[in-house]
């Protein structure tokens, strides 16, 4: 059959420039990608993780440019059976990772390389039409968290060229390098680095937006104080970029098909841009969550959310089951840890936005309006009430 004649019978296809194939399709930016694509016909996507998320799509839109792919990316027997599928992929997202061992550990940099090779052993031979592959990785490329702190370092902000961590367990470099070791000479690619990711979902383990609103409600239901538990300096200090789901989503859509690359200018900062402090937006997120703050009660060193929490399983299933919202465990949005350290951080990773700015990536957000926007879409999901 013709072209011609392929395309009048399926009208569809002739309109499709880019085939993307979003590795990580139901976590926090990998869920924004999707969304933004699909709503474009000139898109076709295929999103893979280990277990599908109806509300990608609206089940009823079967017939969609989406095509969810199951497949466990640490089984190489079940990657190379279920990836070769992909032979039309234009451009590659890799907003996954593998998250079994403790950070900055060696064995959490083997099982993230491992991940990868999977899935460019199994698409590599056969993507003929590969042109890009968007690596998402983070701002802690810049520091590590195992100390020692000089307790009055000054804020530091992190441009693209500041220098590796050295020496460090990052599973961060080890996917920059084997990214460049399969594509160097051959395909584009590029890397992005958030800060904090704002953004919905409940397959991630660090999902902030999910412990801040899964804590909301049960202080709401248990009429508590809505505490901020850590150190003053977190409290007061500029200390963290929130990077909102919607912008790093888009910047890799940027680079992905808008920008010329080469190895020297292909990695980019993914942070909202202005600075904020949790002490000044406190009390507007208390607000919207419906919490009461007091001066008294709302900052305290003392309070870990991994202790106050351990025991409120039974009140989120409560509050799941009362306000009819989609069946989650406390532990599929919240992770008491993550805050405590995130609200403990030793250390303040802060980054520049200049490159992208300097590029043309005009995209900012307050992150104060990120965490009020993605409250609403956690709402409209019945994730939280
Ligand atoms: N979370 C943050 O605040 C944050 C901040 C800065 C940087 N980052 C970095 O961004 C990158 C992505 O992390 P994220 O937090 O955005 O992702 P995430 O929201 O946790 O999403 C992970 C995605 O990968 C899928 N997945 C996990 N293991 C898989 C496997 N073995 N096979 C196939 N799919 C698998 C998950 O779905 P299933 O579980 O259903 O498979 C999910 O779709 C990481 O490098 C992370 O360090 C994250």
């Amino acid at each position: 059959m013709s072209m011609a004649a392929e395309e009048t019978k399926n009208p569809e296809a002739a309109a499709i420039d880019n085939v993307a194939a979003i590795f990580g399709v139901t976590g926090l930016v990998g869920k924004v990608l999707a969304r933004k694509l699909i709503s474009t016909p000139k898109w076709k996507v295929y999103g893979i993780a280990r277990a599908p998320d109806h509300q990608i799509i609206p089940i009823d839109q079967s017939s969609s440019n989406f095509h969810f792919i199951q497949c466990d990316l640490l089984n190489p027997l079940e990657t190379q059976k279920r990836l070769p599928l992909l032979q039309d992929v234009t451009h590659v997202f890799w907003v996954t990772w593998a998250s079994q061992y403790q950070l900055d550990s060696i064995e959490c940099c083997d099982q993230n390389r491992a991940m990868m090779s999977n899935a460019l052993d199994a698409i590599l031979p056969g993507a003929m039409a590969l042109r890009h592959v968007s690596l998402q990785t983070g701002m802690k490329h810049y520091v590590s968290l195992q100390g020692p702190f000089d307790e009055i370092e000054e804020a530091r902000y992190y441009n693209e060229e500041s220098p590796r961590v050295n020496p460090s367990y990052n599973f961060y470099y080890v996917l920059e390098d084997l990214l460049k070791e399969r594509l160097h000479g051959k395909i584009g690619w590029s890397v992005h680095r958030p800060g904090l990711l704002i953004g919905s979902s409940s397959r991630t383990l660090y999902n902030f937006m999910g412990s801040l609103c899964v804590y909301g409600s049960i202080c709401k239901h248990l009429n508590l104080p809505f505490v901020f538990g850590g150190t003053k300096k977190c409290w007061e200090e500029t200390c963290i970029d929130g990077s909102d789901a919607r912008l790093v989503a888009d910047q890799h859509i940027w680079a992905a098909t808008n920008v010329d690359l080469d190895d020297h200018s292909n990695t980019f900062n993914a942070i909202n841009g202005p600075s904020f402090t949790w002490r000044e937006i406190w009390k507007a997120v208390a607000e919207k969550l419906g919490v009461q703050v007091s001066e008294e009660h709302t900052f305290s060193e003392d309070f870990w959310y991994s202790k106050a929490m351990a025991d409120k399983q039974q009140v989120w299933e409560q509050i799941v089951a009362e306000k009819g919202l989609v069946e989650t465990e406390m532990d599929n949005l919240a992770n008491w840890d993550f805050l405590d350290v995130l609200f403990r951080c030793p250390v303040k990773i802060l980054g520049t936005r200049e490159k992208v700015d300097g590029l043309g990536f005009t995209v900012r957000y307050k992150t104060v309006d990120s965490i009020m926007y993605w409250i609403d879409c956690m709402r409209d999901e019945k994730l939280i009430p």
